[in-house]
């Protein structure tokens, strides 16, 4: 076997420490050699949880390691591009958590940057690596459902008030369900259908913070709608159903109709653990195609939303607009 790829991690908040690092853990192809993080208290966390000893407390002295490989960038949304850009001037492959960045010439100037580079950029696309979701793919391509007519989700995914991070109180630095949540609902929805979404409708709600919870509709380029409810304020709930026209019913294994089909560590469907939700982003990452490109597409409609909703009611408590 190739000795495994070495991985650094700029950011070690929710999804750098509780997310990946566990998950990296149980991929034999990886092995983290070192962390950044600007709060000494994470970076105490890290090391003594997961042993690991080259510990830096700003991201340049990592990317100044020789021997690490791939930098994964779990930072606030504003910072993100900047450190995978100084990341691939050191000549490291990136992986950077989904949306890449706040504005669309910010997503472009990395997408240039890695194409001259040679180096692989890929997105933390969670949804669309978990082997469940890989699954239904599968099941759709193969035309087994059918005529999918609609697909409807509902995520709830609560947050306490008292550790919530400054920026995930502003919707302009990345925070509230539309931005964290719906995001990556766009990209299920682009994965699953093998199509654009065309047009989008989205309505939050303020409460504590901004875009506590959002529901966005619209359809899809070949004419599947698309519909889900997301809120960081009320229980958890996870739920993603396809109603298809025709085709074979209970027999067919159908991830999708499954009560539960996303990450929840206890549900018997995950029994591999978060490895086979997390670790599969970045197996094989030096040689996979980069997906800066889709990263981009999913950038643009988070933007469009905000955008939307923004003007509609730029002073309201409840917003809606259309993203077309
Ligand atoms: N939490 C999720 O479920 C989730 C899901 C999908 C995508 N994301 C994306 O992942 C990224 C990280 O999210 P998170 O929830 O882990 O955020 P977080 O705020 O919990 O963690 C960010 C970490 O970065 C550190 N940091 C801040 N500035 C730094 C700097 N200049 N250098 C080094 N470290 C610095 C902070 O101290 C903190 O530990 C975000 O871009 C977010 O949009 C998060």
């Amino acid at each position: 076997m190739e000795r495994p790829l070495r991985l650094g991690f700029i950011g070690c908040g929710e999804v750098g420490a509780e997310k990946h690092l566990p998950a990296v853990r149980e991929v034999r192809e990886l092995e983290v050699v070192a962390v950044a993080d600007v709060d000494p208290e994470r970076l105490r966390s890290v090391e003594a949880r997961y042993g690991i000893r080259r510990v830096h407390r700003d991201a340049a002295s990592l990317l100044a390691d020789r021997e690490i490989d791939v930098v994964a960038v779990c930072l606030p949304p504003r910072l993100q591009v900047s450190a995978a850009l100084a990341a691939l001037e050191a000549d490291k492959h990136v992986w950077i958590e989904a949306p890449i960045g706040l504005s669309l010439p910010d997503c472009d100037r990395l997408i240039a940057r890695a194409r001259a580079s040679g180096r692989q950029v890929t997105v933390g696309f969670h949804m669309r690596w978990h082997r469940l979701v890989r699954q239904a793919k599968e099941i759709v391509d193969r035309g087994d459902l059918g005529t999918i007519q609609t697909i409807r989700a509902t995520w709830n995914s609560p947050r306490a008030d008292d550790t919530l991070p400054e920026w995930r109180r502003h919707r302009a630095q990345g925070g509230g369900a539309l931005v964290e949540v719906a995001s990556d609902h766009f990209d299920l929805w682009r994965y699953l259908l093998g199509a654009e979404i065309a047009e989008l409708f989205a309505t939050t709600v303020d409460g504590r913070w901004e875009d506590e919870a959002a529901i966005v509709s619209g359809h899809m380029s070949n004419g599947v709608l698309v519909s889900a409810v997301f809120s960081e304020r009320a229980n958890h709930d996870l739920e993603l159903e396809d109603l298809r026209q025709g085709g074979p019913a209970a027999s067919v294994p159908d991830p999708l109709r499954g009560p539960r089909v996303l990450p929840d560590r206890d549900d018997a469907q995950q029994p591999a653990g978060p490895a086979r939700t997390h670790g599969p982003l970045l197996e094989g990452a030096a040689s996979r195609p980069s997906t800066h490109a889709p990263g981009r597409e999913l950038s643009s409609l988070v933007l469009r939303s905000v955008a939307a909703v923004c003007a509609e009611h730029p002073d309201g408590n409840a917003h809606g607009g259309n993203a077309p």
